[in-house]
């Protein structure tokens, strides 16, 4: 129920703190410590490779997830759409584990990556997602479950948030397991980017504040970013276009040169999100390119990385978390954005909570 809320979209939005501590409590053992099922450990250490195969904000989830796994675990990952791996396969390692990232549990298009690559291939397969006895978990030999509860809204939040988090307990347990030296305490990190979470969500004035100033009569945006912070701005161009119809793109803060900047004119929106220190200067290059053309940019920063001008600053967690709290004020910006233009935030048109169709 979305009681007082005057949409789910929004209550979503406001659950993600304590989606990430249920999480943090959900893998925590009697010891306190973070952990996964031991088969699911094994298999991700049998695995020479993982496959993460998912849609939509799935998988700008996975994108996220590869760098988990790759930097913390040291298992090499390949992240794919689900629609295009069938008719597209590469050329697979010796002992694949496919990971299938669904909050439904029931996108089609996923769905017959899983039957081929399990019943056809043999190939074992690990489902990430928020439905207990999906279609996707029943058919995987293992299941993590996101622990975000029933997200109604069309437009997926909490579950992206509950993702990524999940993504990174899996990744940190198996590199503990690997005997990998972990420079983090993953548990404490997550609990500080809940809180970063919820310093977020109680921005919300400051929030519809921006969607106005940007968006008001914004035909098309811009999301730029860098390293992980490249996959959020994917993330929050998805977001933005599908409830709010506005015409949005998400991309590598380098790629600017290589043709997007023909279509900054003056008065374009730009977002830019700036967390990621060691390429921070790089994506404040590329606003300045932007800005010099007329773009209309709006920087969002991490606490520590600000500059004069920025427009928002988000608490610090540490450089992998970063997704889990910079992927929020462009969710409330893309509901402000959709408020104001009347559009039906939790049943944008043409759009289906689960795709079941291919
Ligand atoms: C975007 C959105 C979709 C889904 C995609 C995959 O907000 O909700 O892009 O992420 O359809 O759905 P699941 O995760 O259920 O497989």
């Amino acid at each position: 129920e979305k009681g007082t809320y005057p949409h789910y979209m929004l209550k979503e939005m406001d659950e993600q703190p304590s989606v990430v501590r249920k999480i943090i409590q959900a893998y925590s053992n009697a010891d306190g410590e973070l952990t996964i099922d031991d088969n699911i450990l094994e298999a991700l250490k049998q695995a020479d490779r993982l496959y993460i195969i998912a849609a939509g904000t799935s998988y700008h989830a996975g994108l996220i997830g590869k760098q988990y796994f790759e930097k913390i675990a040291g298992i090499p990952v390949e992240v794919h759409i689900s629609s295009e791996f069938g008719y597209n396969m590469p050329l697979l390692s010796e002992k694949p584990l496919f990971i299938f990232i669904s909050q439904s549990g029931e996108t089609a298009d996923s769905r017959q990556v899983l039957v081929r690559v399990k019943e056809e291939l043999g190939y074992p397969a690990l489902t990430i997602t928020n439905v207990p006895g999906s279609t996707l978990s029943r058919e995987a030999d293992y299941t993590l479950l996101l622990h975000a509860g029933p997200e109604i809204a069309v437009a997926s939040t909490k579950a992206y948030v509950a993702q990524v988090a999940v993504l990174a307990v899996a990744a940190y347990v198996a590199g503990k397991a690997a005997g990998r030296e972990l420079d983090m305490d993953l548990k404490q990190e997550l609990a500080i980017a809940a809180n970063a979470i919820q310093t977020i969500v109680d921005s919300k004035n400051e929030l519809e504040q921006i969607a106005e100033d940007y968006l008001k009569i914004a035909r098309n945006a811009f999301f730029i970013g860098r390293n992980l912070d490249y996959y959020v701005s994917m993330e929050g161009a998805l977001k933005l276009k599908e409830i709010s119809y506005i015409q949005a793109e998400g991309f590598a803060g380098g790629e600017l040169k290589h043709g997007t900047i023909a279509l900054i004119e003056d008065g374009t929106p730009v977002f830019a999100i700036v967390s990621q220190e060691q390429v921070a200067l790089n994506i404040r290059g590329n606003v300045k390119e932007v800005v010099a053309r007329g773009a209309n940019a709006c920087i969002i920063a991490m606490e520590g990385l600000e500059e004069e001008g920025d427009r928002l600053v988000i608490p610090k967690v540490h450089s992998l978390l970063t997704p889990l709290v910079s992927v929020v004020p462009l969710q409330l910006i893309s509901y402000y954005a959709a408020l104001h233009r009347r559009c039906d935030v939790d049943k944008p048109r043409n759009l289906a909570k689960s795709v079941t169709v291919e």
